[in-house]
């Protein structure tokens, strides 16, 4: 096969499974790849990005049992989740892989056909610990716990014997292959400590993987076998292939294989770093070329998910901030090998010292003073004198060193960079005290050379930081009045002196909120998380639906709690008993007009004391910018009839 062109670049990240709703975590993976996509973008390579969902497996079709739902349903919907997220992130992939889609399991039952034929893959029976939350056999060296069981080394959940007749991949046929392509590539895991990690547990030894179920129907069926569908890691890890077209696009193929990155979490390292290129290596297709795999993101100091129920929603922050803050903080916090602990927070306290003072405020500063003093246009500027010439001298080392950082992953430290030039450009403003100049008519062309000098220094810094905050950088080039747009412009062009005297520059609007900490935390208890419904949807099944005894009950008597301005306290019938219940309406109903009216209450909800009264049920409402409207009856219905 032809070798990919040096000037293609193909990053991928994991598929997400379609059994949990997206959170910081995911987000995290994907702003990783956007970053070093829209870098090598600037450096004018063409690039592919690729992510996509995991469709298939025993988990997606348990979660949507639980729900339900048919697999294909559940994934319908979160699906939809994903879409909006990378949305709202401004994440800008080419192509979306679903692994239900036809085009990606046929090209997944071909490469397999392909292998059985060739003898790299067998059937056989298979007896082992089974874990079904993370669908796979244990290894064998996992000890028996007292009990006599054992449990998952990944997710620490109770793994079950299970038996069944399956195809086995022979993984044991490239130990030595796996052995002698890390020693000739030691970069293909990044960094260094994973690849560590990943050659001793090949030195261990490999055996042979079980790579279909006869237990799971919702898969890719075995070609000629139906009743035994493909293991959805082999069948995932495979996206990588069909994503960018094998079997349905071989052009697009052959531009982009093999990946440069694939980006991932350390969970899936064993994954990509030992079946994948074994996989690839027995249908001999060339490796990829590295295998990243990032720390975590822990909430409370352990990984977020969904099962732990320690979850972090990314719209808490972004329906505040907005998209440039969030991957801002997840990048500049913590090295992208390492673990870090996120906390609302640490979040606020970044955004607030770097973006809103450090970066926010030279923005405005700088702007505002070639507004007011020069009629926001520097029309002239006198020579460079030697404090002058730094600012421009140390930016052309930025930006030798932000490529080298940006070209080895090593975002955070491209940003400590970038924010190391802002704090001398601010320092630089301190020393200069442009506005001491401005009343000063024959200080004018000096005034024109500070002020050239900051906002030409603005300018490289949006564009060094366009990969990580689009959005916010493209905001900074337009105040400057530049005409281009940040993409047009590559980094081999990108100059200091580039910025032009007679610009037009714009007023500009501010760029980071400045959110106090109270007020923030206050909204992140009280906000109703993402804005797609379905998204967040728990669906609940007719039998729980079913414990909930709603009834028609009437107001007999109404009063407001004292020293309240909400709450009003309810003499309820409901037919069979007259209850209390306390209700936050009154600031919108009195209580003389709830006198005598029948409404919908709940009346098996545990007791809660409200105010030092006991509320035993709850009237339902609809809820409008914190308002209540409770919904009356059209027609007479007696007084504790049951609602379905
Ligand atoms: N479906 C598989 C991947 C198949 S790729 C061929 C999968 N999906 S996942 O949805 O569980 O996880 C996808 C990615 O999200 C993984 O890289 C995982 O490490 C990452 N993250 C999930 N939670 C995370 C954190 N709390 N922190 C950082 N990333 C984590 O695995």
């Amino acid at each position: 096969m032809a070798k990919r062109s040096e000037k293609a670049f193909y990053i991928t990240t994991p598929i997400y499974y379609v059994n949990d709703v997206p959170h910081i975590g995911h987000a995290y993976t994907t702003i990783i790849a956007d970053v070093i996509n829209r870098f090598k973008k600037l450096s004018g390579t063409e690039t592919f990005f690729l992510t996509g969902t995991d469709e298939h497996g025993q988990k997606v079709e348990k979660s949507a049992a639980e729900r339900g739902l048919k697999p294909i349903e559940l994934a319908d919907q979160v699906v939809g989740g994903f879409k909006d997220l990378w949305k709202a992130l401004n994440i800008s992939y080419d192509f979306f892989i679903r692994t239900t889609e036809p085009f990606h399991e046929k090209g997944v039952q071909k490469i397999f056909q392909r292998l059985k034929e060739k003898g790299d893959i067998y059937k056989g029976s298979y007896k082992g610990w089974y874990c079904v939350s993370d669908e796979y056999f244990l290894p064998e060296d996992v000890p028996l716990e007292e009990a006599g069981y054992k449990i998952c080394p990944d997710c620490g959940k109770q793994a079950r014997i299970v038996s069944e007749e399956c195809y086995f991949f022979k993984l044991s046929a490239y130990q030595k292959p796996l052995l002698d392509f890390y020693a000739q590539n030691p970069k293909f895991v990044r960094p260094p400590s994973r690849m560590n990690e990943v050659v001793s547990f090949v030195n261990q030894g490999l055996k042979d993987l079980s790579i279909t179920r006869t237990s799971v129907e919702w898969g890719i069926p075995v070609p000629g076998d139906p009743g035994h569908t493909i293991y959805v890691w082999f069948d995932a890890l495979h996206n990588y292939l069909t994503g960018i077209g094998y079997d349905w696009n071989m052009e697009l193929f052959k531009k982009f294989w093999p990946a440069t990155v694939h980006l991932i979490g350390k969970d899936i390292l064993r994954f990509h770093a030992i079946f994948w290129p074994a996989f690839l290596m027995a249908a001999g297709f060339p490796l990829p070329q590295t295998v990243f795999g990032h720390g975590w993101w822990l909430k409370d100091k352990t990984k977020m998910s969904k099962s732990k129920g320690n979850v972090l929603d990314p719209y808490i922050i972004l329906n505040t901030f907005g998209s440039d803050p969030l991957r801002y903080f997840l990048l500049r916090e913590i090295p992208i090998g390492l673990d870090g602990n996120f906390s609302h927070e640490g979040f606020l306290h970044r955004v607030n010292s770097d973006l809103a003072n450090d970066l926010g405020n030279l923005v405005q500063r700088t702007l505002t003073m070639i507004q007011n003093f020069l009629n926001g246009k520097i029309e002239e500027a006198d020579k460079e004198k030697e404090g002058d010439k730094k600012l421009r001298l140390e930016f052309e080392a930025l930006k030798e060193k932000t490529i080298k950082f940006y070209e080895d992953y090593a975002l955070n430290r491209a940003l400590e960079e970038i924010w190391s030039y802002i704090n001398s450009v601010n320092k630089y403003l301190a020393v200069n005290e442009p506005w001491k100049l401005s009343k000063d008519e024959s200080k004018r062309k000096r005034l024109g050379r500070i002020l050239y000098q900051a906002a030409a220094a603005l300018r490289t810094i949006a564009y060094l930081l366009f990969p990580v905050m689009p959005e916010s950088s493209d905001k900074i080039w337009s105040f400057l009045g530049e005409r281009k747009t940040i993409e047009e412009e590559s980094f081999a062009e990108l100059k200091f002196e580039n910025f032009k005297l007679g610009q037009k520059i714009k007023k500009p609007d501010p760029l980071f909120p400045r959110i106090a900490l109270k007020a923030f935390l206050k909204e992140e208890e009280t906000r109703p998380a993402p804005s797609r419904k379905e998204e967040k949807m728990e669906y609940i099944t007719f039998d729980e639906f079913n414990k909930m005894d709603f009834r028609v009950g009437e107001v007999l008597k109404a009063e407001k709690v004292e020293g309240t301005t909400k709450l009003i306290k309810l003499e309820v019938d409901i037919g069979t008993e007259k209850r209390t219940m306390v209700a936050g309406v009154a600031d919108v109903y009195s209580p003389e007009e709830l006198e005598g009216k029948k409404l919908i209450v709940i009346v098996n909800l545990k007791p809660a004391v409200i105010r030092g009264i006991e509320s035993q049920g709850m009237l339902l409402a609809a809820e409008v910018d914190d308002k209540a409207t409770i919904p009356f009856f059209d027609k007479d219905v007696p007084t504790g009839a049951k609602i379905k």
